[in-house]
């Protein structure tokens, strides 16, 4: 049995497509891919890669598409979910930071790896977690760290962060959860 997984994106998509491209994910599958940007590039790799594909622009709208799902993914969704959403479904989220540094309120994007070589950390990296009503604020499930360059630039950090750790850790908490959903 696969543990069906809902993907809620808003931008470019290199997560989701890490997740779909993922050989480590074995017990869980992308059932549907729900944006609240109709102009996301996520949605393309979605389409592009055989899985249902729809833009959402409210809560309530999002709720008829989740039924039977086990597990939701905000893969660079940028809509802060409210509290009755949260408490109704298993979520996580991947955060571009080694939580509880560069993480809550205002850090989203660019301005986490702003902040992080602002402060002069050596290391930064990713962290998946559980999603609750406090932004950033849920349980950590997996976390990897990359080092800081001489030279590095918000934009340099960033896509080292992806390549380096975003983009291994979110498949591996996926599938690390979908066992736990069918194999206990
Ligand atoms: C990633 O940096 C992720 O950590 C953050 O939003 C970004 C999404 O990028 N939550 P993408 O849409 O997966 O390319």
């Amino acid at each position: 049995m696969l543990a069906s997984v809902a993907v809620l994106v808003s931008g470019g998509g290199t997560n989701l497509a890490a997740i779909l491209a993922s050989p480590e994910i074995k017990h869980a599958r992308v059932e549907i891919v729900i944006s609240n940007n109709e102009d996301a590039y996520a949605l393309t790799r979605a389409k592009e890669a055989g899985v249902k594909a729809v833009v959402c622009k409210s809560e309530n709208e999002i709720h008829k598409y989740l039924e039977g799902i086990d597990l939701v993914v905000l893969a660079g969704f940028m809509k802060i979910l409210s509290k009755d959403f949260v408490d109704r479904y298993k979520i996580i989220n991947i955060h571009p930071a080694l939580i509880p540094s560069f993480c809550g309120k205002g850090m989203y994007g660019l301005h986490v790896h702003e902040a992080a070589l602002a402060k002069g950390v050596k290391v930064s990296g990713a962290t998946v977690h559980y999603v609750n009503e406090v932004p950033d604020g849920g349980q950590i499930i997996e976390q990897k760290a990359v080092r800081i360059k001489d030279g590095d630039t918000p934009e340099t950090l960033q896509k080292r962060i992806m390549e380096e750790a975003e983009w291994i850790i979110l498949p591996r908490a996926i599938e690390k959860i979908a066992k736990e959903i069918y194999e206990i």
